[in-house]
């Protein structure tokens, strides 16, 4: 009997079986109960024979049951830890890293920039009203300016007062910020973001982005647009010897309109921004428009013109992020193709300021 159970009990393959054997064994209506009962019916004698040997019995059976519980756990153990290993020495895998598109990284350039220069960066909806967009600029209905735009009208307007439309410049923005500012106060504002022209080709998307300048006070003059401008594309492209040429031009919304050339020449099959249009081996690039602030557009902004003076200017972002980062194919910016993304995009922390340089390429 006691061979018998000791054999039961070791080749219990796991918990549950032992559980099994041990109710067969000492459980209420187990062998060994079993024999325990029969003790009662006895006489004194017999007991007394008896009664140590199946007593030993179930002693040592309850011992066997408990080391054999003890056994199995070691084994389960062993085998959950050996089948839940990692092996820290091995290679951690390579975390997705996502960069920074170039004309976000430009967009940021800009406002650390001119943040540094005392503007702050305004904004304006996307969907503008006719207004905003054209008649507060002095571009009315019969403005030829109007068709020069290309405009994305609202579903049910095509012009007109009240007309809801995708705003095809950031010089709304002009409009928005100088009535926010109640036209009592000095203003200088960047205002960066995406405008809407029906037109694409190889140089042209229907979504771009544009940087409006804006710079209100009582005694502005086209001197401080240049020096602001040529301050700013010192510290944009990082190089000293950037030369601009004023050219009188047109623009709707200011007087006089001057748009703004900078010297540049080929290196390596790239435009290089820097040095005079007019030296040997170089030209000038068209860059950006500008001029002082219309008198009707003060007005329309809330300021007493007579008071109140002013400059602006607009530049498109994506051009300057070619110029600057060596991009050829404006489509690409806007295609999405990881590929480029990797190649083209920046680290977080590239960002430049007047006084210190872009950090490390990401
Ligand atoms: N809004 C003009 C455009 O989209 C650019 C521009 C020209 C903006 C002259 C200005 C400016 O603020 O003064 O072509």
């Amino acid at each position: 009997m006691a061979a018998d159970a000791a054999r039961v009990i070791a080749s219990a393959p796991d918990a549950g079986a032992l559980e099994e054997v041990r109710i067969g064994l000492i459980g209420k209506n187990g062998s060994v109960t079993a024999l325990l009962k029969t003790l009662g019916a006895m006489s004194p004698e017999a007991r007394a024979e008896v009664g140590p040997k199946v007593h030993g019995l179930r002693a040592r059976v309850t011992a066997e049951l408990a080391e054999a519980k003890a056994r199995l756990e070691d084994a389960a153990m062993a085998a959950q830890l050996a089948s839940e290993r990692i092996d820290l020495t091995l290679p951690a895998p390579e975390a997705p890293r996502g960069s920074v598109h170039p004309v976000s990284q430009v967009m940021d350039e800009l406002a650390e920039i001119f943040a540094d220069l005392g503007f702050a960066v305004a904004t304006g909806p996307e969907i503008e009203d006719d207004w905003h967009n054209f008649t507060a600029l002095t571009i009315p209905e019969s403005h030829p300016a109007r068709a020069m735009h290309d405009t994305f009208y609202t579903a049910g307007h095509n012009g007109g007062p009240g007309t809801m439309l995708l705003r095809t410049h950031t010089s709304p923005v002009q409009i928005r910020a100088m009535l926010a500012a109640g036209g009592d106060q000095p203003l200088r504002i960047i205002a960066p973001g995406r405008v809407y022209r029906a037109d694409s080709d190889a140089t042209h998307t229907p979504m771009f982005h544009q940087v409006e300048g804006l710079v209100v006070g009582r005694d502005i003059h086209l001197g401080h647009l240049k020096w602001t401008l040529e301050t700013f594309l010192k510290a944009f492209f990082e190089r000293d010897d950037i030369v601009l040429r004023l050219r009188p031009s047109y623009f709707p919304f200011t007087e006089p309109s001057v748009e703004v050339d900078a010297g540049y020449s080929w290196q390596g099959g790239r435009r290089v921004i820097g040095g005079s249009g007019d030296a040997p081996g170089h030209a000038w690039m068209e860059l950006l428009g500008s001029g002082m602030i219309h008198r009707e557009v003060l007005r329309a902004g809330g300021y007493d013109p007579d008071a109140w003076q002013g400059f602006a200017f607009g530049a498109g972002i994506d051009r300057l992020a070619m110029l600057k980062y060596g991009m050829s194919d404006l489509r690409a910016f806007f295609d999405g193709d990881l590929r480029w993304l990797t190649h083209f995009g920046f680290s977080p922390l590239d960002i430049p300021t007047l006084s210190g340089g872009v950090g490390v390429r990401g």
